[in-house]
């Protein structure tokens, strides 16, 4: 069976001034989901957003909005994300000693659960919680930024997080994040991953949104 390869278009680097124009643009070139990337300046070094964009997002786009949570104590927000129209939630065990207790309760909420693994973060030590959760992220950044470059041994580890997913007969998303460009995209393709986040690639190419993603789609195929 081919794969379908799911691009997700990261609205840390639109145009907020026309974010509705953004990915309205998004849509028309075929991308799949919207990626809000929620950072609370101490999980990780930067402020961005918060529920209420989610909520803007969901009145733009009947797109899924893929919501990648960089926050400590996620369990106390990820109830007013879901309700501002989170199609899924993705959280860090990094610092979140209750993940499996988190994860349970986005499901609960009816949202699909994500787990994202820092680049420090072995496969390993998640392997407990892979059945709880419908998409494994594996940053390929250091989380914070967008524009930076994509870290080559992100590769092995989606190779291993494929394996303990086949090991436990268990057929999760597996998401890369960071320094996807048309050029690396087929790095943690090859490896094993089918959903992929991209920024820069995607709103700051030269060209236009539009052509950002089919280069990105050309790339994957
Ligand atoms: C990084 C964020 C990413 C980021 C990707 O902390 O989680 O989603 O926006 O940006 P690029 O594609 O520019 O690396
Ligand atoms: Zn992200």
């Amino acid at each position: 069976m081919m794969t379908k390869y799911i691009l997700s278009a990261s609205i840390l680097s639109a145009d907020f001034s026309n974010l509705a124009d953004q990915i309205h643009q998004c849509e028309q070139a075929g991308i799949d989901w919207i990626h809000v990337d929620v950072m609370d300046g101490h999980f990780v070094p930067n402020l961005t957003m918060g529920p209420f964009i989610v909520e803007t997002c969901k009145r733009i786009t009947s797109l899924p909005l893929d919501v990648h949570l960089m926050i400590e104590t996620p369990e106390k927000y990820v109830e007013d994300f879901a309700c501002a129209g989170a199609t899924s939630l993705t959280v860090h065990p990094e610092c979140n000693p209750n993940i499996h207790r988190t994860l349970q309760y986005i499901r609960s909420l009816n949202c699909k659960a994500g787990l994202a693994i820092n680049p420090g973060t072995t496969p390993d030590s998640v392997e407990y919680l892979l059945p709880l959760v419908d998409m494994v992220l594996v940053m390929s950044v250091n989380p914070g930024f967008s524009g930076q470059y994509f870290i080559r041994e992100s590769a092995d580890k989606i190779a291993a997080v494929k394996s303990l997913c086949t090991k436990w007969n268990l057929k999760p998303d597996i998401q890369v994040d960071g320094g996807i460009t048309s050029e690396t995209i087929s790095i943690p393709k090859n490896a094993g991953a089918n959903v992929f986040v991209s920024a820069t690639s995607i709103f700051k190419d030269t060209d236009g949104i539009a052509a950002g993603v089919y280069r990105l789609r050309q790339s994957l195929k």
